[in-house]
This record gives structure tokens, sequence and C-alpha cells, in this order.
């Protein structure tokens, strides 16, 4: 049954709040894992679809997937009895992608459906392509499959055209056991890819320079087995932030890694929120009106595109004109015309988005159009007067984990009922009066 939020805005968020482990790192992480014949066991999860989703596309081609709990979970590739993946589910998650760097890493050869993901822009995986052609694996795209095989892979020199997070992580993945020396240049420096790298690192891989632009691989043998803890959601996190500074309140926000944080934490700053950074926390406060700035979204360490609708969001409300320059995808202003039934003022052109920023939002009904511009209109809905329902709820699951309850356990007035139940409409305006 389809599931929508209703929330009751105006109630400053107030507390502490436990961030997940990030999601973009724990799909990259979960490929790899197949890669050895050995049980690996990884922890700090997160419970969202996306992760389900791989989750059982790995259980599907004959890996051993064992649930310790909720956030744990145990993984032997050795019983692997098929290279080719095409269901439904995987076609919609971007990460399907990986398990082609994987497979092919592991047997030379791996069949993957095209991926799928939020509809953000035309998301072209042509770099990844010419990765694997590089290692010296044949690529083909037939009714709608990727096929790739190779007789054996052999490290290379390759110079992405363009920075890619997914095309850093899959030829890392397809170059960890190619043999000799691959060098990868003009790579994404996201955490989620250091991430990776440490893990195919504790599997036996050799990777240096993760986090740097250029990564160099000495090709292994075989992997082993590994112990893992996934890093903190930089964008989870910074969803919270927003949200802490939107209404108005004092949030601390646990189990981050500020560091990871700074471009979301400067801005933050800048347009007159308090934030404060501990070891691995921090805490969002905010008073009055705040003001208006410029935004251009960069891969790593530049402002995150994922963390794009939930500031704009912010900014909707902040007194002054502010613009947004969306420079990674092209199509990621959908939720503009949403935030427009709540009062918003914003104009598109191009690329830019020019907010007049506005005194408040009113409640409407809205329908969240991908992952972070529906976790953005939650934000708004905390922030309006009156009565919000989000719609397409879905999109959020997908890479939040336990999104309601985390706000309500910060005082928000929200709740997840199913879709067209009137009486659990009226139940929940009566608990919030
Ligand atoms: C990853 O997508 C994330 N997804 C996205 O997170 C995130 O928005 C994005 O990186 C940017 O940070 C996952 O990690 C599963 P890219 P990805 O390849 O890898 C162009 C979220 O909300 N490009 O770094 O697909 C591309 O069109 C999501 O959690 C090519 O031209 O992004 C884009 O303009 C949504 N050719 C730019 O590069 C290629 O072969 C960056 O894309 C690959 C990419």
């Amino acid at each position: 049954m389809e599931n929508q939020y209703i929330i009751k805005g105006g109630t400053p968020l107030y507390g502490e709040v436990t961030i997940s482990g990030a999601k973009n790192a724990a799909l990259g992480i979960l490929a790899a894992a197949i890669m050895t014949d050995e049980t690996v066991t990884i922890d700090n999860l997160p419970d969202v679809r996306d992760i389900n989703v791989l989750l059982d596309a790995i259980e599907g081609i004959g890996a051993t997937v064992h649930r310790i709990d909720s956030h744990t979970v145990e993984i032997n590739g050795s019983t692997i009895n098929d290279v080719s993946i095409d269901y439904d589910s995987i076609r919609k998650i971007r990460a399907s992608y990986y398990l082609l760097g994987a497979l092919l890493g592991k047997y030379s050869k791996a069949q993957v459906a095209l991926p799928g993901g939020c509809d953000i822009g035309s998301r072209p995986i042509d770099q990844h392509l010419k990765g694997f052609r590089a290692l010296g694996a044949t690529v083909n795209i037939e009714y709608g499959m990727i096929n790739t095989h190779a007789d054996k892979l052999v490290g290379s020199h390759i110079f992405l055209d363009v920075v890619s997070v997914g095309a850093t992580i899959n030829i890392m993945l397809a170059a960890c056991m190619a043999e000799g020396r691959t060098v990868i240049e003009n790579v994404a420096k996201e955490p989620h890819i250091v991430d990776v790298a440490n893990f195919l690192n504790s599997m036996g891989a050799d990777i240096k320079g993760a986090g740097t632009d250029k990564i160099r691989i000495r090709g292994v043998e075989r992997l082993h087995a590994s112990e893992y803890s996934i890093i903190p959601d930089q964008i989870e996190a910074g969803t919270f932030m927003a949200a802490a500074a939107a209404t108005k309140g004092s949030v601390l926000i646990k189990n981050v890694i500020p560091k990871h944080l700074e471009a979301i934490s400067v801005k933050l700053v800048e347009i007159g929120a308090t934030v404060e950074e501990f070891d691995d926390s921090v805490r969002v406060s905010a008073n009055g009106r705040l003001r208006h700035t410029q935004i251009k979204t960069l891969p790593y360490p530049g402002f995150p595109t994922d963390m794009q609708p939930q500031i704009a969001t912010l900014l909707a409300l902040s007194e002054g004109t502010s613009t947004i320059t969306e420079s990674i995808f092209e199509n990621r202003f959908k939720y503009v015309d949403e935030l427009a039934r709540m009062g918003a003022s914003i104009k598109v052109e191009g690329n830019v988005a020019i907010i007049e920023g506005v005194e408040e939002f009113t409640g409407a009904t809205i329908s969240a159009p991908d992952l972070r511009a529906g976790a953005a209109l939650v934000v708004a809905g905390l922030v309006a007067d009156g009565y919000t329902t989000v719609d397409s709820i879905q999109y959020i699951e997908r890479g939040y984990e336990c999104f309601e309850k985390k706000l309500r356990e910060l005082g928000a007035s929200i709740e997840k009922i199913p879709i067209d139940d009137e009486r659990a409409v009226q139940k929940f305006k009566l608990k919030v009066g």
C-alpha cells in the first residue's frame, strides 16, 4: 500500500538525532563484498530501500546473504552461480551498475540491466564503459542489458572525461584484481569513494590515492574476508542540518564526520545559522530570519548536488535574493513547482534557480519528485503554517532511514499514513491539535 507523510508545520526541531550509514558508500561496498569467496561482515548499513534491493540482487545471483540485524549483514560470494542480473527492482536503482564492475573484476564477465535511479537528468554511463574497455573488456548494450566480458583484465591508464562518482567506484572494482597497475585520473573525491577504497583494501586490494584526483591500483590475485563499518551519511546529516536551521531549532546531529559536512556548514554559517563542530557530531541552531547567498553545486569538496533541494528550501525562506547553480545534473529543479504551491518564489533559468525569499510557507498537498527533493519538501512542510501532505514518499524511503521517526523524536508533528486514508488524517489532526 502506498503511504504519504502528513505534517503539521511550525514546531522548531530540538534534541539529538543519530545519522545512519552512508547509502552511496554502502551500495559500492555491498557490490565489492561479492568479489571474495570468503565471508565479509558489513556493519552500519542504512536500512533503506536501495540497499535492500541491491542485497536481494546479490542473493538472486546465488551469493549467501545473512542479515544479522537491520544494520549488519554477512555476505559470502563463493556460491554465486549466475553473472546475469535483470529484475524489475534492479532496473530502478542506479547502483546496479556496481555489480557490473564487481562481477567483471571477479569473473571477467557480467550482464546487468541498464541502470535506473532518480530522474534528475540524463545519466550516461559512458565513462564506466570506457574504463572497462581500457582494462581489456568488450562491452555491448543489447536489449536493455549491458554485456561485458574479457579474456583477462589488464591494468591501464584511464583519464575520466567527467568527474563521476559511479565511474570512479566501478573502475576501481573492475581493476582491483586486474593484472598489473591501473591509474585512474580526474576521479571523484567524495567520502564514499574513499570508503569503498578502504573497504577493498581491507579485503587485500592495493588501492592508493582515493580522495585525491588520481587513484593508483596494483592488481592482486585474490581478495579475502573482512569486517567493515560504513561511514556516516553526509547527505542525511546535511538534510537534518537544513531542517534544524529552517525550523529555527537547535539539533545535535550525532555520528557524523564534520569534515565531510564543511561545504554545507560554511553556507549555513554564511546565511546566519550557528554550526558548532565536535569530534563526531555537529550542532546546528538558528534564530530569526536567515540571509540570502549564492551556491554552485560541484563535486566534493564543493557543495553537494544531493543537498541542493534542501538548501533551496531554506533559502526560499531567507531574506533577499539567492541563486543556486546546479552544475552536476540538469533536471534537479523539479521540486520548484511543488514549493511554489507552498508560497515559495523561485524562477528557474537553465541551470540556475533564482530564489526570492518569502516570509513564510503555507501547507499544501505536494508530491516528492525524487529522493533529495522529497526530503526538501518534508523540510518545507515542517516550516509551513498548517498541514502539508507529501505523496510519493517511496522516493524518500530509497535513502532515508526512519525519516519521519527521527524527525518526530526532534519534536516534529509528522506521521506516515496510508494514502487517501481520511480517518488517519483526522486522527493525526486530533492528536496534534
Ligand atoms: C552518484 O550518482 C550518486 N548515486 C548520486 O546520489 C549523486 O547525486 C551523484 O553521484 C553526484 O554526487 C550513487 O552513488 C548511487 P556521477 P552517479 O556519475 O554516480 C556525468 C542521491 O540522491 N556522467 O558522479 O550516477 C553525469 O551525467 C543520488 O543519493 C557522465 O557524463 O553520478 C553527471 O553530470 C542521486 N558519464 C556527472 O557526470 C558517465 O559515465 C556526475 O555523475 C557518468 C557520469
